[in-house]
């Protein structure tokens, strides 16, 4: 057994208790699920979050490598953001009549986003998903999406569930079953392959003129390879059909422009949140002008989609990522990390690797037995917990994180790579003190 000190959560497994008992589901995001992580050991609820680090509700303090599932690009209670924010709210949180910030952030983004010419705002990332295709929809006339991603929880998407065997399904959580979901819209949403070109050509043979869109993200830790996206684009815009990028994780870390400024590949809508507004709930739905003006006429409307909160959040939070060159910082920051975790992982024994981009670096464990690389991962993230390091086996930075945090991490990992060394020596339940942890859900995409 590890000789640290028992890591003590008691009051985060209390409150867990209660959830159980109050709210179905226990979480509101499936990824704060304890089962996402090592359960008894990581924290659970957070009373304060400041920078890189946050307190758990039993005074434990962790360097935070998740940062609200990347939701935190600047770091977590930001002076410059909360400060706009703080001053908007004297102001009014919302206004009865429109915000002249609506079209100021619509400037910013038009500006910045190589596709953008026309903007809608939403609350999140998967209302984002679902405006893009109700625009997308609306605009050719047309009801299928073939997609490739994870797109949020709405009917649309989640519909794609029912082409699937949900206990050994690929897509997009196994175990998970399409309930409430009408089955009406089975067959409305498709699955295809990320960069199987030859997939996505038999789709469109066979569905040819009802498909109203190709939606993927267009990639998440590792680059595309040359060329896909402008195929996908081509037999989009050959099939009379929009391409639409879900953005809502890989915009801003790589690029304030998104993904597709760094790729250099446009299509015709681009849904946005999480970062944009590092904390604040704003999200937005960008795109051509002959894409996005038939919006004009269809019902997409809601009360806080123009809220002064996340308008200004977001404002502040790109006006900052511009101002202090984010693309660049994230690249040397990220390189710097991945070269240190390179180091301390080639002097250890534990078949691992640290890959990606450097704005999102991904730590993958290998094993000649598949079974035990779940036991490798689950041992991982609770021996990194047990160090005060919270995360699972992604890295999203901030730029509130420091070279000191790396250092701190790095150390972290050696320690916790000796632990699995040992484990595979003798025998993992040994040295687990938690179950293993649930597969996130299967997005598609690299
Ligand atoms: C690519 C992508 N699209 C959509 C969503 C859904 O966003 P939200 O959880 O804000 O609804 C996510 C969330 O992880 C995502 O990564």
């Amino acid at each position: 057994m590890t000789s640290m000190k028992k890591h003590n959560i008691n009051n985060s497994l209390n409150l867990y208790k209660k959830a159980e008992k109050i709210i179905p589901g226990k979480t509101q995001l499936i990824s704060r699920r304890s089962s996402q992580f090592a359960h008894g050991i990581n924290p659970i609820y957070a009373k304060e979050s400041k920078g890189g680090y946050f307190i758990d509700v039993d005074d434990n303090k962790y360097l935070d490598w998740m940062n609200a599932v990347s939701a935190i690009i600047l770091g977590h209670s930001h002076d410059y953001v909360d400060n706009a924010v703080k001053e908007q709210i004297d102001k009014g949180s919302i206004h009865t009549v429109n915000s002249a910030l609506e079209l100021e952030l619509a400037d910013l983004l038009i500006e910045q986003i190589p596709s953008a010419e026309m903007v809608r705002y939403t609350k999140g990332g998967g209302d984002s998903c679902a405006l893009a295709v109700r625009i997308a929809r609306g605009t050719t006339g047309r009801d299928k999406i073939l997609f490739s991603g994870y797109h949020g929880w709405h009917d649309w998407y989640q519909s794609a569930n029912y082409l699937v065997n949900p206990e050994d399904g690929e897509f997009p959580f196994a175990g998970i079953e399409p309930i409430g979901v009408p089955k009406a819209l089975a067959g409305t949403a498709i699955p295809f392959i990320y960069e199987d070109i030859e997939n996505l050509k038999s789709l469109i043979d066979e569905h040819g003129e009802d498909v109203a869109a190709i939606m993927l993200e267009p990639m998440r830790s590792e680059f595309p390879r040359e060329g896909y996206l402008e195929e996908v684009k081509d037999l989009a815009h050959k099939n009379g059909s929009l391409l639409i990028f879900d953005e809502v994780s890989c915009g801003w870390r790589m690029s304030v422009g998104g993904a597709q400024k760094k790729i250099g590949v446009t299509p015709d809508i681009t849904a946005f949140a999480k970062a944009m507004s590092n904390g604040y709930p704003m999200g937005a739905v960008v795109g051509s002008y002959e894409s996005m003006e038939p919006a004009d006429r269809m019902f997409v409307s809601s009360s806080y989609w123009s809220d002064n909160i996340g308008l200004s959040a977001s404002k502040a939070t790109i006006e900052y990522l511009l101002s202090n060159n984010s693309e660049k910082w994230f690249e040397d920051y990220g390189n710097t990390l991945k070269k240190k975790v390179t180091e301390v992982m080639d002097s250890s024994s534990v078949n691992v690797k640290i890959s990606g981009i450097p704005s999102g670096p991904i730590i993958q464990f290998i094993s000649e037995e598949s079974s035990e690389i779940p036991l490798m991962k689950t041992l991982f993230v609770q021996e990194m917990a047990k160090q005060g390091v919270h995360m699972s086996t992604v890295f999203h930075p901030t730029m509130s994180h420091t070279e000191e945090d790396i250092d701190i991490t790095v150390r972290a990992i050696d320690n916790s790579l000796l632990t699995i060394e040992k484990a595979q020596k003798s025998n993992f339940e040994d040295y687990l003190e938690a179950p293993i942890l649930n597969e996130p859900f299967r997005r598609l995409v690299k």
